[in-house]
């Protein structure tokens, strides 16, 4: 009886060590696997929500800012503003509703002033937005397991922002949050710089990198949206304001030193007034020419040599030499005269104080305009690209004045000299 219950006894003990086992064998084998031995179809699931428990980030906040409107050459072009859906959009955010003195006010925590960088081991880069809506989990998901991407680097930084190949995009992309996470660059001089992969990459873009010692053949990544990019050290500093007048001034900042220009002298030593044509053989767009620009290069260039300003006739393809160049060109700028179109963005190489003057094409019988969103229904907001070298020009502290011109049926405008000589009469 007593032998019996032994036997009993260790048959039990035998039958629980084993299913331990069996148990621990069936763990490793899925661990191994990274689940894949029986969970095939949530692989997605694991390898997204796996958070890391070193996550590392460093933030600061940035103080409220306001935006001036514009500055108007007449009552039809401040109309002209004040009847946009832009306006009637952000005047709700103007303090005490008085736009004209108070400007627009920019105070959410997280659009306009809290700038994040997030330090994470082995983390992953995964096709997500960089941008201040950053996805918190995308933000901590780590690799268990290298065969689950498609690289491993020691250490990636992630400027993935939409068209950051491109010379406009990586100004008003790029250049805001590099301002602030210049430091990694330097201090991990091997570490990989992500940037979307696009049908080309500005030479500009490049020389730029170059300057802030990403060489493009052993650093820049040209991110594929298929990609699922490891580091052992992943540095994002995505989560960061697209706008704030602090950002956007220290990346001028950075743009002036990198080229060994330093921080600029009064606005009134700088001697040029620069014409930003746009051509047929400039432009990437259709439309937006100016038909009667004989008349109005007349006009530029009698207000520079009554000012004793150097006249500069500004035609992108045509300036091709090296980038530090376009820089010393713009930061010597005291006023920038162009039509909307890419090439404005040099305006973040000119200093505070600088004056622009923006012709904005709109077409006046639709209520889809070229490039302003429509004036006729306030309630339907859509991003208004159109405004955003008046936005720009503001952050950066410098003199917006608009000039709403309305264009022809091939997109094209003639500008009215008597409202053109009214603007600059009414320069200091
Ligand atoms: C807006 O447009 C209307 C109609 O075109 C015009 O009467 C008005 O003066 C414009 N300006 C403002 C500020 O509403
Ligand atoms: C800015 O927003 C915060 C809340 O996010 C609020 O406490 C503060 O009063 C606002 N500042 C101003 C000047 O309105
Ligand atoms: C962030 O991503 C996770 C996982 O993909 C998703 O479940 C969650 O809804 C996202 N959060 C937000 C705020 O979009
Ligand atoms: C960039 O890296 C490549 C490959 O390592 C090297 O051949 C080239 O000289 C480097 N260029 C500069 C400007 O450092
Ligand atoms: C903005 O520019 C003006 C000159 O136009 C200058 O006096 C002022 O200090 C600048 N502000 C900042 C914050 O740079
Ligand atoms: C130009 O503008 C002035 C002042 O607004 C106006 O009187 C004139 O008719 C305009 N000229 C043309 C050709 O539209």
């Amino acid at each position: 009886m007593h032998f019996h219950r032994l036997r009993l006894l260790k048959s039990v003990c035998i039958c629980i060590l084993s299913i331990v086992i069996i148990n621990q064998i069936c763990f490793l084998l899925w661990y191994l696997n990274d689940g894949s031995f029986w969970r095939e179809k949530q692989i997605k699931e694991y390898f997204f929500t796996a958070l890391n428990s070193e996550f590392e980030q460093i933030s600061s906040k940035l103080e409220p800012f306001t935006i001036a409107l514009p500055n108007f050459p007449d009552n039809e072009a401040r109309d002209w503003f004040l009847n946009t859906t832009y306006y009637k959009r952000y005047s709700k955010q103007c303090p005490n509703d008085a736009c004209q003195t108070n400007g627009f006010f920019y105070n959410d925590s997280k659009e306009h002033l809290n700038v994040h960088v997030a330090l994470i081991n082995n983390g992953v880069y995964f096709d997500d937005a960089c941008g201040y809506n950053y996805n918190e989990t995308a933000l901590r998901r780590i690799f268990v397991s290298t065969n689950y991407v498609s690289v491993v680097y020691d250490q990636a930084i992630i400027y993935t922002v939409p068209d950051g190949w491109s010379f406009q995009h990586f100004l008003d992309g790029i250049g805001p949050k590099l301002c602030h996470s210049r430091i990694y660059l330097d201090k991990y001089p091997n570490a990989k710089v992500l940037i979307l992969q696009g049908p080309r990459f500005d030479q500009s873009v490049k020389e730029i990198w170059a300057l802030l010692g990403v060489n493009e053949s052993n650093r820049i990544i040209h991110y594929h949206r298929s990609m699922k990019v490891g580091a052992h050290l992943l540095i994002n500093p995505c989560r960061t304001p697209g706008i704030h007048p602090r950002l956007w001034q220290d990346a001028r900042s950075m743009y002036w030193s990198l080229v060994d220009l330093s921080k600029s002298k009064s606005i009134l030593s700088k001697p040029n007034l620069i014409y930003v044509q746009r051509t047929p053989a400039n432009a990437k767009n259709r439309g937006r020419l100016i038909l009667n620009e004989k008349l109005i290069i007349e006009l530029l260039r009698i207000y520079a040599s009554k000012h004793s300003l150097t006249y500069v006739q500004y035609d992108h393809s045509k300036h091709n030499d090296h980038i530090g160049k376009q820089v010393e060109l713009f930061y010597n700028a005291r006023i920038i005269f162009g039509v909307h179109g890419g090439a404005l963005s040099n305006m973040n190489f000119a200093p505070s104080g600088t004056i622009i003057i923006e012709l904005m094409p709109y077409r006046s019988d639709k209520s889809s305009l070229p490039i302003v969103c429509s004036t006729f229904d306030p309630h339907t907001f859509r991003p208004c690209s159109g405004y955003s070298y008046y936005m720009q020009s503001q952050l950066l502290n410098q003199s917006y004045w608009i000039l709403p011109t309305v264009v022809d049926k091939n997109g094209n405008l003639n500008v009215n000299l008597t409202r053109l000589q009214r603007l600059f009469d009414s320069l200091v």
